[in-house]
């Protein structure tokens, strides 16, 4: 029997503040724009926000690049602002979970400048320094962001590790004062109240012995760190999370989920143990990985929803009893959901939705997708914002890559697809500011946002809600959290569907994710009489000798 758990019966909403709501009109989102907006969020169901980075930081990275873990970001308020924010969510009996960046820190956070002033520094060995190896670098590895992920620094002549951009030097995790210095930090915010944590590239945080070159991918130039023997999974990983454990997590009722890149279903049965000694769950990215081609993130493949339903079931099964799983599509990170295996319409906003949401597991709402917002027409490079993205086109392009092939992949995977502002209404500036946005508005705005979708009862808004009514207040709310999985049909080329197996309930989800209607034939030991429909898109399928007919993106539920 699966242990009960709050954070296993939650709707988890992922803000990114700076593209969120902007109250003072600088053309930034913050948190007092955040505060505005708690009772539409409470309205919407959800009862977890997960805040992507409010701490202070030079932005090299939006937030990701830290330089004080205990002081907010200037453009976003003040911690007295983010006070209100905390109470205002508890107030109306919701949580809140921070990002917790302890891979690395900004290069401008007061631990990396004294550890970079001299080689005698207290905080030398807080970073990963080494010296030249042959007049170069000291290993092939590469950042995520582009170039090498080490950095010449002039003032002792040696390389710091960087695995995302030079200005996030990597923290020596295997230097006891530096696992000491993040858990007093950690514990600093939940004293003060925070409900959890989603720990950022947390599976990154234990270096391999060594640090050996790692394996090229075709095309790449330099050394995946991602690649197994890399930095995801290291050698202390788990006792550096048992500890943390030990000394923080297990002394509070937290939420806790890593962002363990490199994450195999092996390795996430220890990371999310049942018995709680690490984390509670954790994000993986295999289904995310599915569409990108054999260059990784930057080269064109293909989408095929068998492969994605097989990936999602191998988790669904694998994790069962084990581990719990954390169920998502979006996030800051990835485009949007309803361009990538939609076609940008709602019915297919919804669709989707439908067969994330019902599965086992905590879902992830990331901000707009509940709108059903789609990827952004940027254009030219010019109007991208996104490290990742620019410093991906910089340096393909310099090595010869087409630019225009380039701009079309990068169109369809740009982070900031995820980072254009939050569309509330049809305003200018989609009312998410007065002034000028940080980042272009996605032009649809006029007719896809909130207020027009508050008052239409068959908008993606309304069908977010009512799915998490479904799982949160409905009668069938223990049966959706913790009822069994079993895959339908897995070779099936439209339709993603699945049993919820229970002792006394058995939910059937079937969702058309295509654009095409077709008819879907029923397991023969599943006929739908007597079962109840609970939600469903369009007009009701009927069984007609075994089969149902499903309209385009249609996507229904039925309990028995
Ligand atoms: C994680 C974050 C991403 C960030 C990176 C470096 O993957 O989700 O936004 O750029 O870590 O902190
Ligand atoms: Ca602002």
């Amino acid at each position: 029997m699966e242990q009960r758990a709050w954070w296993k019966e939650s709707v988890v909403y992922q803000i990114y503040p700076r593209s969120f709501c902007d109250s003072n009109g600088d053309g930034i989102g913050d948190l007092p724009g955040i505060l505005s907006k708690l009772d539409y969020l409470h309205d919407l169901g959800v009862n977890v926000i997960w805040l992507s980075p409010v701490y202070r930081s030079p932005n090299d990275d939006n937030g990701y690049d830290i330089s004080d873990y205990q002081d907010i970001m200037a453009e976003f308020g003040t911690m007295a602002d983010f006070d209100a924010v905390l109470e205002g969510l508890h107030a109306r009996g919701m949580k809140l979970v921070m990002d917790l960046v302890v891979n690395h820190t900004s290069d401008e956070h007061a631990w990396f400048v004294e550890s970079r002033a001299s080689k005698d520094s207290a905080k030398r060995d807080w970073y990963i320094w080494r010296p030249a190896k042959d007049g170069g670098v000291p290993n092939n590895w590469g950042s995520s962001f582009s170039g090498s992920a080490w950095e010449w620094d002039e003032t002792t002549g040696e390389y710091y590790l960087h695995c995302f951009s030079r200005k996030q030097p990597d923290l020596n995790w295997d230097n006891p004062a530096v696992r000491g210095a993040v858990f007093d930090m950690m514990d600093w915010w939940c004293r003060k109240g925070v409900d959890g944590f989603r720990m950022d590239v947390i599976s990154m945080i234990s270096k391999p012995e060594g640090l050996p070159d790692t394996p090229m991918r075709p095309g790449q130039l330099y050394g995946d760190v991602m690649a197994p023997g890399g930095t995801c999974n290291g050698p202390h990983v788990h006792d550096y999370l048992k500890e943390m454990n030990r000394r923080v997590l297990s002394r509070y009722d937290l939420l806790t989920v890593g962002e363990t890149a490199g994450v195999t279903v092996e390795e996430a049965q220890r990371y999310a143990n049942a018995e709680g000694t690490e984390l509670g769950m954790v994000f993986q990215f295999e289904h995310v990985g599915l569409d990108c081609g054999p260059g990784g993130k930057w080269t064109a493949g293909q989408f095929s929803l068998p492969a994605l339903k097989e990936n999602l079931a191998k988790w669904q099964y694998e994790l069962e009893g084990k581990a719990w799983n954390s169920l998502f599509f979006c996030n800051h990170d990835q485009p949007r959901v309803a361009s990538r295996w939609g076609d940008g319409s709602p019915a297919g906003a919804k669709c989707l939705a439908t067969a994330l949401h019902l599965m086992r597991g905590t879902p992830y709402v990331y901000q707009g997708e509940e709108l059903g917002m789609t990827n952004c027409p940027f254009g030219p490079i010019e109007n991208y914002r996104d490290i990742e993205s620019l410093n991906a086109f910089r340096e393909l392009t310099g090595a010869g890559r087409d630019p225009e092939e380039l701009l079309s992949v990068i169109a369809q995977k740009s982070r900031d697809n995820a980072r254009t502002p939050v569309q509330w209404d049809d305003g200018p500036n989609a009312g998410f500011t007065t002034g000028e946005p940080w980042i272009m508005v996605n032009p649809n705005y006029k007719t896809l946002n909130a207020a027009a979708e508050e008052r239409d009862p068959d908008s993606v808004l309304n069908w977010f809600k009512a799915l998490i009514r479904l799982r949160r207040e409905s009668e069938w709310r223990d049966a959706v959290v913790y009822n069994s999985f079993r895959l339908l049909d897995p070779e099936h080329e439209q339709v993603f569907a699945y049993l919820r197996p229970g002792e006394e309930t058995t939910l059937l989800v079937v969702c058309n994710l295509s654009a095409e209607k077709c008819v879907w034939t029923l397991p023969e030991d599943l006929p739908l009489d007597g079962a109840k429909l609970l939600l469903c898109s369009g007009p009701e399928p009927k069984a007609e000798g075994g089969a149902l007919a499903l309209a385009p993106w249609q996507a229904a539920v039925w309990a028995r």
